[in-house]
Protein backbone atom coordinates (compact mmCIF):
# COMPACT_ATOMS: atom_id res chain seq x y z
CA UNK A 1 0.00 0.00 0.00
CA UNK A 2 1.36 3.36 -1.31
CA UNK A 3 1.60 5.81 1.04
CA UNK A 4 0.25 9.82 0.55
CA UNK A 5 4.45 10.82 -0.66
CA UNK A 6 4.62 7.47 -2.97
CA UNK A 7 1.16 8.33 -4.90
CA UNK A 8 2.79 11.89 -5.65
CA UNK A 9 6.11 10.72 -6.42
CA UNK A 10 4.92 7.64 -9.13
CA UNK A 11 2.77 10.32 -10.44
CA UNK A 12 5.30 13.29 -10.35
CA UNK A 13 8.05 11.30 -11.50
CA UNK A 14 9.86 10.47 -8.45
CA UNK A 15 9.36 6.82 -8.36
CA UNK A 16 11.33 5.71 -11.79
CA UNK A 17 10.68 2.28 -12.39
CA UNK A 18 13.81 -0.50 -12.75
CA UNK A 19 13.85 -0.07 -17.14
CA UNK A 20 13.79 3.48 -17.15
CA UNK A 21 17.15 3.46 -15.20
CA UNK A 22 19.15 2.17 -18.25
CA UNK A 23 18.44 4.59 -20.60
CA UNK A 24 20.31 6.72 -17.75
CA UNK A 25 23.62 4.63 -18.01
CA UNK A 26 23.56 4.51 -21.82
CA UNK A 27 23.71 8.23 -21.35
CA UNK A 28 27.05 8.87 -22.57
CA UNK A 29 27.13 12.85 -22.10
CA UNK A 30 25.35 11.77 -18.20
CA UNK A 31 27.47 9.16 -17.14
CA UNK A 32 31.35 11.14 -18.12
CA UNK A 33 30.24 14.18 -16.50
CA UNK A 34 29.59 12.65 -13.01
CA UNK A 35 32.23 10.33 -13.36
CA UNK A 36 34.39 12.94 -13.92
CA UNK A 37 32.96 15.55 -11.30
CA UNK A 38 33.36 12.38 -8.75
CA UNK A 39 36.68 11.59 -9.18
CA UNK A 40 37.76 15.20 -9.03
CA UNK A 41 35.65 15.99 -5.76
CA UNK A 42 36.31 12.39 -3.80
CA UNK A 43 39.41 12.26 -1.98
CA UNK A 44 41.10 9.52 -0.88
CA UNK A 45 39.55 8.15 2.44
CA UNK A 46 36.15 10.42 1.66
CA UNK A 47 33.10 9.85 3.68
CA UNK A 48 30.02 9.91 1.14
CA UNK A 49 26.60 10.63 1.22
CA UNK A 50 24.38 9.55 -1.99
CA UNK A 51 20.83 10.54 -1.69
CA UNK A 52 18.73 8.94 -4.58
CA UNK A 53 20.94 5.92 -5.02
CA UNK A 54 19.27 4.14 -8.22
CA UNK A 55 21.52 1.84 -9.57
CA UNK A 56 24.48 2.58 -7.51
CA UNK A 57 26.68 3.80 -10.15
CA UNK A 58 27.26 7.04 -8.48
CA UNK A 59 28.29 5.78 -5.50
CA UNK A 60 30.49 3.43 -7.41
CA UNK A 61 32.45 5.97 -8.92
CA UNK A 62 32.95 7.49 -5.35
CA UNK A 63 34.25 4.11 -3.89
CA UNK A 64 36.77 4.27 -5.55
CA UNK A 65 38.75 6.39 -3.82
CA UNK A 66 36.04 7.07 -0.66
CA UNK A 67 36.47 5.09 2.56
CA UNK A 68 32.74 4.85 2.83
CA UNK A 69 29.88 5.31 0.65
CA UNK A 70 25.89 5.91 1.94
CA UNK A 71 23.88 5.03 -0.62
CA UNK A 72 20.15 6.04 -0.01
CA UNK A 73 17.40 4.74 -2.29
CA UNK A 74 13.90 4.11 -1.25
CA UNK A 75 12.17 2.23 -4.71
CA UNK A 76 12.69 -1.27 -2.87
CA UNK A 77 13.10 -3.03 -6.67
CA UNK A 78 16.77 -0.56 -6.58
CA UNK A 79 17.91 -1.41 -3.12
CA UNK A 80 17.69 -4.86 -4.26
CA UNK A 81 19.51 -4.09 -8.11
CA UNK A 82 22.01 -1.94 -6.52
CA UNK A 83 22.96 -4.37 -3.91
CA UNK A 84 23.19 -7.14 -6.62
CA UNK A 85 25.34 -4.70 -8.85
CA UNK A 86 27.56 -3.60 -6.31
CA UNK A 87 28.56 -6.61 -5.36
CA UNK A 88 29.63 -7.44 -8.78
CA UNK A 89 31.99 -4.14 -8.97
CA UNK A 90 35.77 -3.65 -7.76
CA UNK A 91 35.10 -1.79 -4.13
CA UNK A 92 31.18 -2.27 -4.34
CA UNK A 93 31.97 -3.88 -0.69
CA UNK A 94 32.29 0.06 0.78
CA UNK A 95 29.01 0.92 -0.56
CA UNK A 96 26.70 0.47 1.92
CA UNK A 97 23.15 0.64 0.18
CA UNK A 98 20.67 1.66 2.69
CA UNK A 99 16.66 1.70 1.88
CA UNK A 100 14.84 4.77 3.32
CA UNK A 101 13.37 8.09 2.20
CA UNK A 102 16.23 10.90 1.15
CA UNK A 103 13.45 13.32 3.22
CA UNK A 104 14.57 11.96 6.61
CA UNK A 105 17.72 10.02 6.44
CA UNK A 106 21.18 10.79 8.34
CA UNK A 107 24.14 9.34 7.91
CA UNK A 108 25.76 8.04 11.27
CA UNK A 109 28.91 10.60 11.06
CA UNK A 110 29.56 13.35 9.09
CA UNK A 111 30.32 13.41 5.70
CA UNK A 112 32.64 15.19 3.16
CA UNK A 113 30.02 15.22 0.03
CA UNK A 114 26.95 14.52 -0.67
CA UNK A 115 25.86 13.06 -4.56
CA UNK A 116 22.48 14.01 -5.38
CA UNK A 117 20.94 13.55 -8.57
CA UNK A 118 16.83 13.87 -8.38
CA UNK A 119 17.07 16.52 -11.43
CA UNK A 120 14.81 17.16 -14.12
CA UNK A 121 15.10 20.45 -16.95
CA UNK A 122 14.17 23.41 -15.04
CA UNK A 123 14.44 21.26 -11.56
CA UNK A 124 11.02 20.58 -12.00
CA UNK A 125 8.85 17.46 -10.90
CA UNK A 126 12.12 15.93 -9.02
CA UNK A 127 12.63 16.65 -5.47
CA UNK A 128 16.00 17.86 -5.65
CA UNK A 129 15.93 21.61 -4.11
CA UNK A 130 13.78 19.97 -1.26
CA UNK A 131 15.71 17.10 -0.56
CA UNK A 132 18.91 19.34 -0.39
CA UNK A 133 17.80 22.08 1.64
CA UNK A 134 15.95 19.45 4.45
CA UNK A 135 19.12 17.59 4.38
CA UNK A 136 21.19 21.09 5.43
CA UNK A 137 18.47 21.50 7.93
CA UNK A 138 18.60 18.25 9.65
CA UNK A 139 22.51 18.00 9.58
CA UNK A 140 23.36 21.10 10.86
CA UNK A 141 21.43 20.21 13.34
CA UNK A 142 22.84 16.78 14.69
CA UNK A 143 26.45 17.45 13.69
CA UNK A 144 26.79 21.47 13.22
CA UNK A 145 28.68 22.76 10.56
CA UNK A 146 30.81 23.10 7.85
CA UNK A 147 27.87 21.39 5.38
CA UNK A 148 29.43 18.90 2.96
CA UNK A 149 30.31 20.04 -0.68
CA UNK A 150 27.01 19.21 -2.64
CA UNK A 151 27.68 17.59 -6.20
CA UNK A 152 26.24 19.52 -7.94
CA UNK A 153 27.50 22.24 -6.50
CA UNK A 154 25.17 24.94 -8.37
CA UNK A 155 22.48 24.88 -11.50
CA UNK A 156 22.31 27.77 -13.94
CA UNK A 157 18.74 28.00 -15.69
CA UNK A 158 18.01 29.79 -18.86
CA UNK A 159 15.47 30.14 -21.57
CA UNK A 160 15.32 30.91 -25.37
CA UNK A 161 12.34 32.21 -27.73
CA UNK A 162 11.79 29.79 -30.22
CA UNK A 163 9.96 28.90 -33.78
CA UNK A 164 9.50 25.57 -33.02
CA UNK A 165 8.15 22.85 -35.46
CA UNK A 166 4.71 21.17 -34.93
CA UNK A 167 3.92 19.71 -37.97
CA UNK A 168 4.10 15.63 -37.64
CA UNK A 169 3.29 14.39 -40.94
CA UNK A 170 0.76 16.86 -41.74
CA UNK A 171 -0.74 17.00 -38.13
CA UNK A 172 -0.60 19.96 -36.26
CA UNK A 173 -0.01 19.26 -32.51
CA UNK A 174 2.28 21.90 -30.32
CA UNK A 175 3.14 19.44 -27.63
CA UNK A 176 5.92 19.75 -25.07
CA UNK A 177 9.28 18.25 -26.41
CA UNK A 178 12.97 16.81 -25.06
CA UNK A 179 15.73 17.19 -27.34
CA UNK A 180 19.33 16.16 -27.05
CA UNK A 181 21.43 19.52 -27.11
CA UNK A 182 24.40 18.41 -29.79
CA UNK A 183 21.26 18.39 -32.51
CA UNK A 184 20.37 20.75 -34.67
CA UNK A 185 16.32 20.66 -35.73
CA UNK A 186 15.42 21.70 -39.00
CA UNK A 187 12.58 23.94 -38.57
CA UNK A 188 13.63 25.32 -35.02
CA UNK A 189 14.41 29.17 -35.16
CA UNK A 190 16.48 30.65 -32.34
CA UNK A 191 15.01 33.98 -32.32
CA UNK A 192 16.75 35.05 -29.68
CA UNK A 193 19.65 34.56 -27.28
CA UNK A 194 19.34 33.10 -23.70
CA UNK A 195 18.47 34.53 -21.14
CA UNK A 196 19.97 33.15 -17.82
CA UNK A 197 16.95 32.87 -15.39
CA UNK A 198 18.01 31.62 -12.35
CA UNK A 199 21.45 30.24 -10.71
CA UNK A 200 21.02 27.97 -7.60
CA UNK A 201 23.97 27.31 -5.62
CA UNK A 202 23.73 24.42 -3.21
CA UNK A 203 26.32 25.61 -0.48
CA UNK A 204 23.89 28.60 0.38
CA UNK A 205 20.17 28.29 0.83
CA UNK A 206 17.84 27.96 -1.92
CA UNK A 207 14.66 29.20 -2.39
CA UNK A 208 12.17 26.82 -3.97
CA UNK A 209 10.13 29.80 -5.90
CA UNK A 210 11.76 30.34 -9.05
CA UNK A 211 9.78 33.73 -10.59
CA UNK A 212 11.51 35.59 -13.32
CA UNK A 213 10.32 38.72 -15.84
CA UNK A 214 12.69 39.71 -18.40
CA UNK A 215 13.09 40.69 -21.95
CA UNK A 216 14.89 39.75 -25.08
CA UNK A 217 16.13 41.27 -28.28
CA UNK A 218 14.64 39.68 -31.27
CA UNK A 219 17.48 38.48 -33.63
CA UNK A 220 15.42 36.72 -36.34
CA UNK A 221 11.97 36.97 -38.20
CA UNK A 222 9.72 34.54 -36.98
CA UNK A 223 6.54 33.03 -35.27
CA UNK A 224 6.99 32.74 -31.51
CA UNK A 225 5.64 29.69 -30.65
CA UNK A 226 7.07 28.06 -28.04
CA UNK A 227 10.40 28.81 -24.78
CA UNK A 228 13.52 26.40 -24.86
CA UNK A 229 14.12 25.47 -21.02
CA UNK A 230 17.91 25.07 -20.36
CA UNK A 231 19.55 23.61 -17.49
CA UNK A 232 23.34 23.42 -17.17
CA UNK A 233 24.14 21.44 -13.63
CA UNK A 234 27.63 22.86 -12.66
CA UNK A 235 29.02 19.27 -10.69
CA UNK A 236 32.41 20.31 -9.37
CA UNK A 237 33.95 23.22 -9.33
CA UNK A 238 37.72 22.84 -10.38
CA UNK A 239 39.16 26.14 -8.25
CA UNK A 240 43.04 25.46 -9.01
CA UNK A 241 42.27 25.30 -12.82
CA UNK A 242 39.27 28.55 -12.87
CA UNK A 243 37.22 25.58 -14.58
CA UNK A 244 34.02 23.56 -13.59
CA UNK A 245 32.28 19.95 -14.94
CA UNK A 246 29.07 20.40 -16.30
CA UNK A 247 26.38 18.51 -17.16
CA UNK A 248 23.72 19.81 -20.02
CA UNK A 249 19.90 18.71 -19.37
CA UNK A 250 18.28 17.71 -22.73
CA UNK A 251 16.38 20.61 -23.33
CA UNK A 252 12.54 21.00 -23.09
CA UNK A 253 10.66 23.15 -25.28
CA UNK A 254 7.55 24.25 -24.42
CA UNK A 255 4.81 25.11 -26.65
CA UNK A 256 3.09 28.71 -25.99
CA UNK A 257 -0.90 28.66 -25.76
CA UNK A 258 -0.14 31.81 -28.86
CA UNK A 259 2.06 32.84 -31.18
CA UNK A 260 3.15 36.10 -31.59
CA UNK A 261 5.05 37.24 -35.07
CA UNK A 262 8.28 39.00 -34.19
CA UNK A 263 10.70 40.78 -36.67
CA UNK A 264 14.59 41.82 -35.65
CA UNK A 265 14.90 44.29 -33.52
CA UNK A 266 11.97 43.60 -31.36
CA UNK A 267 11.66 43.61 -27.45
CA UNK A 268 9.88 40.81 -26.38
CA UNK A 269 8.65 40.46 -22.24
CA UNK A 270 8.37 36.94 -20.96
CA UNK A 271 7.39 36.13 -17.28
CA UNK A 272 6.94 32.93 -15.29
CA UNK A 273 7.31 31.59 -12.14
CA UNK A 274 7.00 27.85 -10.40
CA UNK A 275 8.24 25.86 -7.58
CA UNK A 276 11.13 23.28 -7.78
CA UNK A 277 9.73 19.71 -7.36
CA UNK A 278 6.77 21.76 -9.13
CA UNK A 279 4.56 20.37 -12.47
CA UNK A 280 5.29 21.07 -16.09
CA UNK A 281 1.89 22.31 -16.46
CA UNK A 282 2.22 24.36 -13.28
CA UNK A 283 4.90 26.48 -15.16
CA UNK A 284 3.47 26.48 -18.20
CA UNK A 285 0.26 28.21 -16.62
CA UNK A 286 2.29 31.16 -15.27
CA UNK A 287 4.37 31.71 -18.84
CA UNK A 288 3.59 35.31 -20.55
CA UNK A 289 4.79 36.86 -23.39
CA UNK A 290 4.35 39.96 -25.48
CA UNK A 291 6.00 42.11 -27.86
CA UNK A 292 7.04 45.27 -25.60
CA UNK A 293 8.61 47.72 -28.02
CA UNK A 294 8.64 46.74 -32.64
CA UNK A 295 11.50 47.82 -33.79
CA UNK A 296 9.74 50.05 -36.42
CA UNK A 297 8.00 51.92 -33.30
CA UNK A 298 11.35 52.04 -31.54
CA UNK A 299 13.26 53.06 -34.94
CA UNK A 300 9.91 55.96 -35.67
CA UNK A 301 10.56 57.30 -31.92
CA UNK A 302 13.80 57.89 -32.10
CA UNK A 303 13.48 59.90 -35.72
CA UNK A 304 10.67 61.58 -34.19
CA UNK A 305 13.28 62.37 -30.62
CA UNK A 306 16.05 63.36 -33.27
CA UNK A 307 13.45 66.08 -35.31
CA UNK A 308 12.87 67.64 -32.21
CA UNK A 309 16.14 67.62 -30.22
C1 LIG B 1 17.30 10.36 -11.47
S1 LIG B 1 17.50 8.91 -10.51
C2 LIG B 1 19.24 8.90 -10.31
C3 LIG B 1 19.77 7.59 -9.83
C4 LIG B 1 21.29 7.51 -9.69
N1 LIG B 1 21.81 8.54 -8.83
C5 LIG B 1 21.98 7.56 -11.02
O1 LIG B 1 22.66 8.53 -11.30
O2 LIG B 1 21.80 6.65 -11.80
C6 LIG B 1 16.87 9.40 -8.93
C7 LIG B 1 16.75 8.27 -7.94
O3 LIG B 1 16.30 8.83 -6.71
C8 LIG B 1 15.38 7.93 -6.10
N2 LIG B 1 14.57 8.72 -5.17
C9 LIG B 1 13.64 9.65 -5.51
N3 LIG B 1 13.11 10.20 -4.38
C10 LIG B 1 13.72 9.60 -3.34
C11 LIG B 1 13.60 9.73 -1.93
N4 LIG B 1 12.74 10.60 -1.37
N5 LIG B 1 14.40 8.97 -1.15
C12 LIG B 1 15.29 8.10 -1.69
N6 LIG B 1 15.42 7.91 -3.02
C13 LIG B 1 14.66 8.65 -3.84
C14 LIG B 1 14.63 7.34 -7.28
O4 LIG B 1 14.01 6.11 -6.93
C15 LIG B 1 15.76 7.19 -8.30
O5 LIG B 1 16.37 5.93 -8.21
Amino acid sequence: MLNEREIESCYLGQFIPVHYHHNMLMDHNRMHSFKSAIFHAVKPGAKVLELGGGTGVLSFFAAQQADKVYCVEFNPDMVREARRFLAMNENGHKVEVVHADAFDYLPPEPVDIVICEMIHVGMLREKQVEVIEAFKRRYLARFGGPLPVFLPEAVIMAVQPLQAEYDFEGFHAPIIQFQPTNVVYPGTVELAQPGVYSILDFSQPVDSLIAWEGQFLVEKAGSLNALRFITKNVLSIIEERGTTIDWLNHYMTLPLARAIEVQPGDIVQVSFAYRAGGSIPSLEASIRTEVVAKYEEQVAQRAAEAVFA
